[in-house]
């Protein structure tokens, strides 16, 4: 065996003639701080003797260019081994009375501020170094290994770093909640990116009038795309060649909606195989596309009624993964990105780049269903006019303080504003300008428990800089388009 080392030693002998001058005292430090009464297991030894002193153990140790030993003071048992314990899931430190596993350490000064020294990996497992630590799909031998370099919940199963069962894996680093309720409020649409080659999916989904589910090659309402609508009588399968065809390929008499009980259903795409079912029941859309599309977004909508859609996993917000305050939200036409507000006086600001249309909307309902609605719309009427808009249930809409504001918004440039909302008034400022260019009082006032950029009509998207100036709309803030807009 040491023959067979000889050639790999030479070559190293110059990196050790180096360490050997910059620490002359010593080559090897063992540390048995975390092997009282333990041994580690899972592998033969290099070498084994008995009758030695701790010295001699480890001075035959670094002969080896060893990774730990297990050393029986009351004998002299000595046992050389190549590896420490993390270097494998299939090695573990075991306890053992009498016995003393020591790891070899490059400085003992520095052993204990390792990420697991006072964890269970490291305290009963020995599985203490920084390189005992394994990112998703790594092996492992325990929990500790993969939580500290994973976000979300994860853990060791089957000797391998995994998300655990309420998470998926985004990346090799990141878990994701599985089964996030999104909320889709009967007028506008709720954008999400697929990801990690979904094409298959069961959703559970509580509705009553009728959903539509697109599937999108691009992050628009204009380009190619399936689509699959639910009425409370009929499913319907279409293909929309954008600006070409506009087929349906299914037509199917069946009742999938219910207004009080989550339905699981099933959709597939792959390879443009679409399929459609309810959970345990047949497919009732199977066509397969001569031609397919490979859609990259899905866009949720409920028609004049409230959604609650629960997808399990690779799904995430269009803009998921750009965590800069700068980060660019945009949206396709008709969509309302609103959060949660507690406040009832407060402001917001932002920038936007759009022709026209640039919209904040504060609603008391989550649902749309025309109820006390206020906006304040910059550069309305073809980015020729700015006012305050404001819907009152069973009244209708009315525009306040229509002020002239020719070219206010820009295609080509972020323009900023804001908005100060509070229960007497609303009043819109440009830039940092100390007075407002329109202002409207309220009466009556309005409760506002949501609010957010609205998109209007037009066919480009519009971008917002929504972090930059509130970090609630940061994934760090909580902000994830859809999601808790509704109490359980
Ligand atoms: C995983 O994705 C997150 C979110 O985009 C990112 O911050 C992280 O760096 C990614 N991890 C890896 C290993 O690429
Ligand atoms: C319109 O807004 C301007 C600017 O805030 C304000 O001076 C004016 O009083 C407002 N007019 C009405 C009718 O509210």
């Amino acid at each position: 065996m040491a023959q067979l080392r000889t050639p790999s030693l030479m070559l190293l002998t110059p990196l050790i003639l180096t360490l050997l001058v910059v620490q002359p005292t010593s080559a090897l430090v063992a540390s048995a701080r975390r092997g009282q009464d333990r041994r580690l297991n899972g592998v033969g030894p290099r070498e084994q003797q008995s009758g030695l002193s701790q010295e001699q153990c480890q001075a035959l140790c670094s002969q080896y260019n060893c990774g730990s030993f297990n050393y029986h003071p009351a004998t002299g048992g000595c046992e050389v081994l190549s590896p420490t314990a993390c270097e494998s899931y299939g090695l573990y430190v075991v306890r053992s009375t009498g016995w003393r596993w020591f790891d070899v350490v490059s400085d003992l000064t520095t052993e204990s501020s390792q990420v697991l020294w006072q964890r269970e990996a490291c305290v009963r497992d020995g599985r203490c170094r920084d390189s005992c630590l394994r990112r998703l799909g790594e092996n492992c031998r325990h929990s500790d290994q993969c939580q500290p370099l994973v976000t979300g919940g994860t853990q060791c199963a089957s000797w391998t770093c995994q998300c655990d069962a309420d998470h998926w894996q985004f990346n090799e680093t990141l878990c994701l909640p599985r089964n996030q309720q999104l909320f889709t409020e009967g007028t506008f649409w709720v954008w999400k990116k697929i990801v990690n080659g979904l094409c298959s999916t069961q959703f559970d989904l509580k509705a009553s009038k009728g959903v539509t589910i697109v599937l999108a090659e691009a992050y628009t309402h204009y380009s190619n795309r399936y689509v699959f609508e639910l009425t409370p009588t009929y499913l319907y399968g279409n293909r929309i060649l954008e600006g070409v065809t506009n087929s349906r390929y299914a037509s199917v008499a069946v009742s999938m909606l219910s207004s009080d009980t989550f339905r699981t259903l099933g959709m597939s795409w792959c390879s443009g195989q679409m399929r459609f079912w309810e959970s345990g029941g047949p497919y009732r859309i199977s066509w397969n596309d001569g031609s397919a599309f490979n859609p990259t977004h899905m866009a949720i909508y409920s028609a004049d009624s409230e959604g609650r859609w629960r997808f399990p996993e690779r799904l995430v917000d269009p803009w998921f993964g750009d965590w800069s305050t700068e980060r660019i939200y945009s949206i396709p036409r008709d969509t309302f990105i609103s959060r949660r507000r507690h406040e009832q006086d407060f402001w917001v600001e932002f920038e936007c780049r759009i022709t026209r249309d640039c919209f904040w909307q504060a609603r008391q309902e989550v649902y749309w269903n025309h109820g006390n609605i206020l906006r304040a719309a910059f550069g309305g009427w073809d980015n020729t006019a700015s006012a305050v808009q404001r819907h009152i249930t069973g009244v209708g809409w009315s525009t306040h303080n229509y002020t002239e504001t020719p070219g206010i918004l820009s295609a080509t440039e972020f323009r900023k504003f804001r908005v100060h909302f509070s229960p007497q008034a609303v009043s819109m400022y440009r830039g940092d300008e100390t007075e407002p260019f329109v202002s409207h009082k309220l009466d009556p006032p309005i409760t506002i428990n949501y609010d957010g950029p609205q998109m209007c009509c037009n066919v480009e998207n519009i971008e917002y800089k929504l972090a930059k100036y509130d970090s609630g709309w940061s994934y760090e803030g909580g902000f994830r388009w859809g999601e808790d807009l509704v109490p359980e």
